[in-house]
Protein backbone atom coordinates (compact mmCIF):
# COMPACT_ATOMS: atom_id res chain seq x y z
CA UNK A 1 0.00 0.00 0.00
CA UNK A 2 1.36 3.96 -0.69
CA UNK A 3 0.32 6.77 1.35
CA UNK A 4 0.01 9.62 -0.22
CA UNK A 5 -1.91 13.10 0.19
CA UNK A 6 -3.82 14.23 -3.07
CA UNK A 7 -5.15 17.83 -3.01
CA UNK A 8 -5.12 17.60 0.99
CA UNK A 9 -6.62 14.36 1.44
CA UNK A 10 -4.14 11.43 2.35
CA UNK A 11 -5.13 8.23 0.04
CA UNK A 12 -4.32 5.31 0.66
CA UNK A 13 -3.47 3.44 -2.58
CA UNK A 14 -3.20 -0.62 -3.08
CA UNK A 15 -1.66 -0.74 -6.66
CA UNK A 16 1.72 -2.22 -8.07
CA UNK A 17 4.06 0.39 -6.72
CA UNK A 18 5.76 1.03 -10.26
CA UNK A 19 2.15 2.32 -11.16
CA UNK A 20 2.24 5.47 -12.74
CA UNK A 21 1.02 8.21 -10.43
CA UNK A 22 -0.67 9.42 -13.96
CA UNK A 23 -3.29 6.44 -13.67
CA UNK A 24 -3.45 6.29 -9.73
CA UNK A 25 -5.05 9.82 -9.72
CA UNK A 26 -7.30 9.24 -13.27
CA UNK A 27 -8.62 5.23 -12.75
CA UNK A 28 -8.10 4.87 -8.48
CA UNK A 29 -8.78 8.42 -7.58
CA UNK A 30 -10.87 9.63 -10.34
CA UNK A 31 -9.40 12.77 -10.48
CA UNK A 32 -9.17 12.86 -14.63
CA UNK A 33 -8.50 16.75 -14.86
CA UNK A 34 -4.66 15.35 -15.40
CA UNK A 35 -4.36 14.20 -18.70
CA UNK A 36 -2.31 11.60 -21.04
CA UNK A 37 -0.37 12.80 -24.13
CA UNK A 38 2.82 11.02 -24.57
CA UNK A 39 3.66 9.01 -21.62
CA UNK A 40 6.96 9.44 -21.95
CA UNK A 41 7.55 12.85 -20.55
CA UNK A 42 7.49 14.76 -23.84
CA UNK A 43 4.87 17.04 -23.95
CA UNK A 44 3.78 17.69 -20.06
CA UNK A 45 -0.22 17.16 -20.06
CA UNK A 46 -0.08 15.05 -17.12
CA UNK A 47 1.97 17.76 -14.93
CA UNK A 48 1.08 17.80 -11.64
CA UNK A 49 2.83 19.26 -8.31
CA UNK A 50 4.58 16.91 -6.22
CA UNK A 51 5.75 19.20 -3.29
CA UNK A 52 4.81 22.41 -5.21
CA UNK A 53 7.36 21.12 -7.83
CA UNK A 54 6.01 20.46 -10.97
CA UNK A 55 6.55 16.67 -12.05
CA UNK A 56 5.22 14.41 -15.07
CA UNK A 57 2.60 12.11 -13.37
CA UNK A 58 2.89 9.42 -16.75
CA UNK A 59 6.89 8.80 -15.75
CA UNK A 60 6.74 9.05 -11.70
CA UNK A 61 6.19 5.96 -10.05
CA UNK A 62 3.56 6.33 -7.22
CA UNK A 63 6.02 4.91 -5.07
CA UNK A 64 8.38 8.02 -5.61
CA UNK A 65 5.20 10.36 -3.72
CA UNK A 66 4.68 7.80 -1.18
CA UNK A 67 4.22 10.22 1.91
CA UNK A 68 4.32 13.50 -0.26
CA UNK A 69 1.81 16.29 -0.81
CA UNK A 70 0.58 15.54 -4.86
CA UNK A 71 -1.38 18.28 -6.13
CA UNK A 72 -3.96 17.89 -9.10
CA UNK A 73 -6.01 20.70 -11.39
CA UNK A 74 -8.58 19.62 -9.07
CA UNK A 75 -6.64 21.47 -6.12
CA UNK A 76 -5.49 24.07 -7.75
CA UNK A 77 -8.13 26.95 -6.40
CA UNK A 78 -7.63 27.89 -3.09
CA UNK A 79 -11.25 27.42 -2.67
CA UNK A 80 -14.39 26.02 -4.09
CA UNK A 81 -15.97 29.35 -4.83
CA UNK A 82 -12.82 30.74 -5.58
CA UNK A 83 -10.59 30.57 -8.50
CA UNK A 84 -6.43 30.50 -8.62
CA UNK A 85 -5.26 33.73 -9.95
CA UNK A 86 -4.06 31.86 -13.33
CA UNK A 87 -7.23 30.22 -13.68
CA UNK A 88 -9.13 33.56 -13.82
CA UNK A 89 -5.87 34.94 -16.10
CA UNK A 90 -6.37 31.69 -18.49
CA UNK A 91 -10.13 32.69 -18.52
CA UNK A 92 -9.83 36.35 -19.26
CA UNK A 93 -7.05 35.85 -21.76
CA UNK A 94 -9.10 33.09 -23.36
CA UNK A 95 -6.02 30.98 -23.42
CA UNK A 96 -7.70 27.40 -23.96
CA UNK A 97 -8.60 26.18 -27.51
CA UNK A 98 -8.99 22.40 -27.34
CA UNK A 99 -7.90 22.48 -23.74
CA UNK A 100 -6.45 19.12 -23.36
CA UNK A 101 -3.00 20.97 -22.67
CA UNK A 102 -4.69 23.30 -20.35
CA UNK A 103 -4.29 21.57 -17.02
CA UNK A 104 -0.40 20.91 -17.37
CA UNK A 105 0.02 24.10 -18.46
CA UNK A 106 -1.51 25.51 -15.53
CA UNK A 107 -0.18 23.24 -13.07
CA UNK A 108 3.19 24.24 -14.20
CA UNK A 109 2.61 27.83 -14.31
CA UNK A 110 1.34 27.70 -10.65
CA UNK A 111 4.93 25.84 -9.81
CA UNK A 112 6.55 29.08 -11.64
CA UNK A 113 4.52 31.39 -9.99
CA UNK A 114 5.20 30.35 -6.10
CA UNK A 115 8.92 30.12 -7.04
CA UNK A 116 9.06 33.55 -8.95
CA UNK A 117 6.28 36.04 -8.53
CA UNK A 118 7.70 38.58 -11.24
CA UNK A 119 9.01 35.89 -13.97
CA UNK A 120 10.19 37.40 -17.41
CA UNK A 121 9.32 36.06 -20.60
CA UNK A 122 12.71 33.74 -20.76
CA UNK A 123 11.32 32.60 -16.98
CA UNK A 124 8.37 31.66 -18.63
CA UNK A 125 10.00 30.65 -21.59
CA UNK A 126 12.08 28.31 -19.47
CA UNK A 127 9.65 27.14 -17.21
CA UNK A 128 6.59 26.32 -19.66
CA UNK A 129 9.12 24.80 -22.40
CA UNK A 130 8.01 21.25 -21.75
CA UNK A 131 3.97 21.81 -21.85
CA UNK A 132 3.49 21.48 -25.63
CA UNK A 133 0.34 23.46 -26.75
CA UNK A 134 -0.99 21.70 -30.38
CA UNK A 135 -3.48 24.32 -30.36
CA UNK A 136 -0.23 26.71 -30.22
CA UNK A 137 -1.94 29.26 -27.71
CA UNK A 138 2.14 30.13 -26.10
CA UNK A 139 1.60 34.03 -26.47
CA UNK A 140 -2.14 33.55 -24.81
CA UNK A 141 -0.56 31.31 -22.46
CA UNK A 142 2.60 33.99 -21.41
CA UNK A 143 0.34 37.26 -21.59
CA UNK A 144 -1.61 35.44 -19.19
CA UNK A 145 0.90 34.43 -16.61
CA UNK A 146 2.41 37.54 -16.48
CA UNK A 147 -1.32 39.20 -16.28
CA UNK A 148 -1.33 36.64 -13.23
CA UNK A 149 1.67 37.76 -11.45
CA UNK A 150 0.72 41.25 -11.23
CA UNK A 151 -2.58 40.12 -9.36
CA UNK A 152 -2.10 37.89 -5.83
CA UNK A 153 -0.50 35.97 -3.13
CA UNK A 154 -0.08 32.39 -4.13
CA UNK A 155 -0.83 30.52 -0.71
CA UNK A 156 -2.41 29.54 1.08
CA UNK A 157 -2.25 26.52 -1.29
CA UNK A 158 -5.06 24.52 -2.03
CA UNK A 159 -3.89 22.07 0.28
CA UNK A 160 -3.31 24.18 3.12
CA UNK A 161 -6.94 24.91 2.76
CA UNK A 162 -8.21 21.38 2.62
CA UNK A 163 -6.01 20.07 5.23
CA UNK A 164 -7.56 23.59 7.31
CA UNK A 165 -11.12 21.94 6.65
CA UNK A 166 -9.77 18.40 7.17
CA UNK A 167 -8.13 19.51 10.49
CA UNK A 168 -10.93 22.18 11.32
S1 LIG B 1 1.79 12.37 -20.81
FE1 LIG B 1 3.33 12.86 -19.38
S2 LIG B 1 4.62 14.26 -20.42
FE2 LIG B 1 3.21 13.58 -21.94
S1 LIG C 1 -5.39 24.20 -26.02
FE1 LIG C 1 -5.38 22.55 -27.42
S2 LIG C 1 -3.51 21.53 -27.07
FE2 LIG C 1 -3.38 23.32 -25.90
Amino acid sequence: MTVVTVNGIEQKIQVDPTTPLLWVLREQLQLTGTKFGCGIAQCGACTVQVNGVAMRSCVTPVSAVAGQNVTTIEGLAPGPDELHPLQQSWIDEQVPQCGYCQSGQLMSAAALLAQNSSPSDDDIDGAMSGNICRCGMYSRIRKAIKSAAGVQQFEPSAVDFLEGETNG
